[in-house]
């Protein structure tokens, strides 16, 4: 059997063709390819406007700053998130506000939303962890009523889909990354969509300095028009090379989410009533894409989950701790969050490998290696 990678990106002849096809063309940056993903990818959100950018975190940082939010507000995020949606906030000025998560869908609890809300309070950032749809309706039905803006962490969830519609157009502004780990790759990168199409034009002039008129328009077709730069701005760009890779990527999402799905399915054969493990739990009304495949160990367990980890390893298994609780380390130990779902679960989850090119035997072999170790 080949060695388990923990994870990998789907990659073929294709991804390499539209790569080489970019370079050769010559057009690297703000060109052709980059309005093709953005607008693929608005297309596959059911939303009007897409808006490239180098990667989730800058994309949100201008997100956040474009919308005004600094010093002295307040943005409601879960603690159980990489840490990523938490320096969002930080980058901008504001201050994050921790919320606990459900314990079963492992995200952002609205039951624990009003409480955390102050008079400083300007947005919501719930996250769609692992990829599974967090309860947006709910969680919009309190930003409205609270007057606060939604923006949507769906860094991993591009793919999923909530009551049967794709991510991306439920919350005002959403953003996804394009990171290795996720669904579709194109190595770093992130994309915002939303249907305020003044709100995508500022988005798209601040991660280019600024500039009043973009690559494209300067360079394609326009060559006497000049530009200007009204405010101040930022380079956040993703390469027409990357958004090749991108075009690529989307056209095997379905084959890509169906070989998820598969693998998920199979875990679930071997390990679903194994009586030291919680297996992912999926609402009815929700989709996911399966990015990640975290599993919780129950109290009482013959290991901990530190110690699973390491055996598992030992064997060929290579695993990752659950996801982090952002609350617990340095930079934010100050806030003293009290979140007892939050730490109980960055204590007792772990991920198994999860990508489109893991084999039936080689999860076989983990599922057989998990339960060996538990015995
Ligand atoms: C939930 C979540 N938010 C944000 C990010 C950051 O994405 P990027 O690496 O594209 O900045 C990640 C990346 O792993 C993530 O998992």
């Amino acid at each position: 059997m080949t060695p388990i990678q923990f994870a990998l990106p789907y990659f073929g002849p294709e991804e390499a063709a539209a790569a080489a096809a970019a370079v050769q063309s010559g057009w690297v940056v703000g060109g052709p390819r980059l309005r093709e993903l953005e607008t693929a990818f608005a297309d596959h959100c059911g939303v009007s406007h897409g808006v490239g950018v180098s990667s989730w975190t800058t994309g949100a940082f201008l997100v956040l700053k474009t919308l005004g939010i600094g010093p002295g507000d307040e943005v409601l995020v879960p603690s159980l998130t990489f840490i990523a949606t938490v320096n969002a906030i930080v980058h901008v000025g504001a201050t994050p506000v921790f919320v606990d998560v459900h314990p079963g869908t492992y995200n952002i609890d609205p039951a624990d939303i009003p409480e955390k809300i102050t008079s400083r309070t300007r947005a919501i950032l719930p996250v769609d962890q692992l990829g599974l749809p967090c309860d947006i309706d709910e969680i919009s039905r309190i930003a409205s009523a609270n007057d606060l803006l939604l923006i949507a962490d769906a860094a991993c969830s591009f793919g999923s889909a909530f009551r049967g519609v794709a991510v991306g157009s439920q919350a005002t502004i959403t953003i996804f990354s394009l990171h290795a780990r996720k669904i579709i790759t194109t190595g770093e990168g992130g994309m915002i969509v939303t249907n305020d199409g003044d709100f995508a034009e500022r988005l798209r002039r601040q991660r280019h300095q600024g500039m009043s008129l973009s690559d494209y328009q300067r360079h394609g077709q326009l060559p006497t028009m000049f530009e200007t730069y009204p405010e101040v701005g930022y380079n956040f760009r993703i390469t027409d090379v990357q958004a090749a890779i991108g075009v690529a990527q989307l056209a095997r999402l379905p084959e890509m989410l169906r070989l998820r799905r598969e693998i998920a399915q199979h875990y679930l054969s071997r390990l679903d009533g194994h009586p030291d493990l919680i297996m992912p739990l999926v609402p009815d009304h929700v989709t996911p894409n399966w990015q990640s495949f975290q599993i919780r160990l129950r109290e009482g367990a013959r290991l901990t989950r530190n110690q699973l980890m390491e055996r598992l390893h030992e064997r060929g298994v290579p695993t990752r701790r659950g996801v982090m609780a952002s609350h617990m380390e340095p930079p934010y130990r100050s806030h003293c969050a009290i979140l007892p779902v939050t730490e109980l679960l960055a204590r007792q989850c772990l991920q198994l490998p999860m990508h489109p090119r893991l084999t039936a035997d080689q999860i076989d072999f983990i599922a057989d290696e998990l339960t060996d170790a538990l015995k």
